[in-house]
């Protein structure tokens, strides 16, 4: 992710404002910077007089490309840089947060720059706090952090461990990765809170015998993505994957299988509580009639000709039984993809194809773009060709669109 649904909103990259306070860990500040930055987020940073005493503001005007607010007076060409910048930033994340930054949040103090910035905020804020653990742990700080959740402030960390001032306990700042995800989840809309949503993705491998399989190129990447995004939107996601090299995405239930057979029990026995599913997986169409127990020797047994019977249709049995439930299918194609597009609609009885040309570089299996067609009832919508996260949110937005709601399934 990303922001990418903001960027795509506005037409614009997601605006991320950096706010640094004056904590040893205010180096880590660079590292959430860079993240923010490859995750496709412009970011903008702040900084307190006492931030400046640990990396200076050199550091971040290189990594960000933009001048570092560090005062609300003498800023040439930004008279009022505490409200430009509020009002530029999708969100906020202060880090590290301090508890002296923390106690001036709390209360509403804006005596510097970056405290005045974050009063002005209009948009959701992201604390990171990094501190001592009796700082931490003392009833004032804990308080004003109760007092910054009440108000919606949300919270990554701290973590435990051992502290710079060689103290162990709570007060570490979380990882650079951990912050950089609950930053990126502030810019998504939680438009799937409740929803079940069931995904597939991948090839299967069909068995010749217990070493050979036949399978093909998908790599599983469009619907990891999509599991991804349904999951930082909020849906509670299961993700029925075929053999891939890609780690689970975060906070997304996967269940392994290989076959084709193997997906279509996992799908249709998931699909019973499930609000919604969308059907990305590159499924065999063939599979060996009998996979044989026991390598096949070349030179004795035949492997020049393999009998192979047709497998189920996944999607089409899912539509068979969905009900009010909405269910988007893939069409991968080489030709004629809108026909074919509009071929499976009907023949499968999904709500929405998605349906994308294989053999084009921008599109093709392994590519971390991709250019679809949306094909429904409705018409067919061309998309650009945009990355994969941009991607699984157009066909999120669609699946909203359609009516999908928790508890659809009942
Ligand atoms: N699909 C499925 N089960 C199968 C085959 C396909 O669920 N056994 C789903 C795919 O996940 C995809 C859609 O059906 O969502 C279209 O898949 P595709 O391979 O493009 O179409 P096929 O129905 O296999 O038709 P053809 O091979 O003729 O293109």
């Amino acid at each position: 992710m990303s922001g990418e649904r903001a960027a795509r909103q506005g037409g614009r990259r997601p605006r991320v404002l950096l706010a640094v306070c004056g904590g040893i860990a205010a180096y880590k500040a660079c590292e959430v910077l860079r993240g923010l930055q490859k995750a496709g987020c412009d970011v903008r940073a702040t900084m307190t007089a006492d931030a400046e005493r640990f990396v200076g503001t050199a550091t971040f005007e290189a990594l960000s490309g933009a001048p570092v607010a560090t005062s609300l007076y003498g800023n040439p060409g930004s008279p009022i840089p505490h409200i430009e910048l509020a009002e530029w930033a999708d969100a906020a994340v202060v880090v590290p947060a301090t508890a002296n930054v923390m106690a001036k949040m709390a209360c509403g103090i804006a005596d510097d720059c970056l405290t005045t910035t974050i009063l002005a905020c209009p948009c959701p804020v992201l604390v990171a706090p990094g501190m001592n653990v009796h700082m931490w742990q003392n009833p004032a700080t804990q308080a004003n952090a109760m007092t910054l959740r009440a108000r919606g402030v949300s919270f990554v960390g701290p973590d435990s461990g051992r502290l710079a001032c060689g103290d162990v306990g709570e007060g570490k700042l979380a990882g650079v990765g951990e912050i950089v995800a609950a930053a990126l989840a502030l810019l998504v809309p939680n438009d799937l809170a409740g929803v079940r949503l069931l995904v597939n993705a991948g090839p299967t491998h069909e068995a010749i015998d217990p070493v050979r399989y036949i399978a093909n190129r998908s790599t599983g990447k469009m619907g990891y993505a999509i599991a991804e995004a349904a999951a930082r939107r909020g849906a509670e996601v299961t993700l029925v994957s075929g053999p891939t090299a890609l780690p689970a995405p975060a906070g997304v239930r996967r269940v392994s299988v290989e076959s084709a057979e193997q997906m279509h029990d996992a799908m249709l026995s998931a699909f019973a509580d499930a609000d919604a599913a969308i059907c990305s997986a590159a499924v065999a169409d063939y599979t060996p009639a009998a996979p044989a127990g026991h390598k096949l020797k070349k030179s004795r047994e035949h492997l020049d000709a393999i009998e192979l019977v047709e497998t189920s249709d996944i999607l089409a049995d899912l539509c068979a039984a969905k009900g009010g439930r909405v269910i988007v299918g893939f069409a991968a194609e080489t030709d004629d993809l809108i026909a074919h597009a509009s071929e499976k609609l009907r023949r499968k009885g999904a709500d929405l194809i998605v349906a994308n040309d294989v053999s084009r570089p921008e599109s093709t299996f392994g590519a971390d773009t991709n250019r679809v067609a949306l094909v429904s009832a409705a018409g067919v919508e061309q998309l650009e060709t945009m990355p994969l996260a941009d991607v699984a949110n157009a066909i999120l937005d669609r699946v909203c669109e359609l009516g999908t709601v928790p508890n659809s399934h009942k």
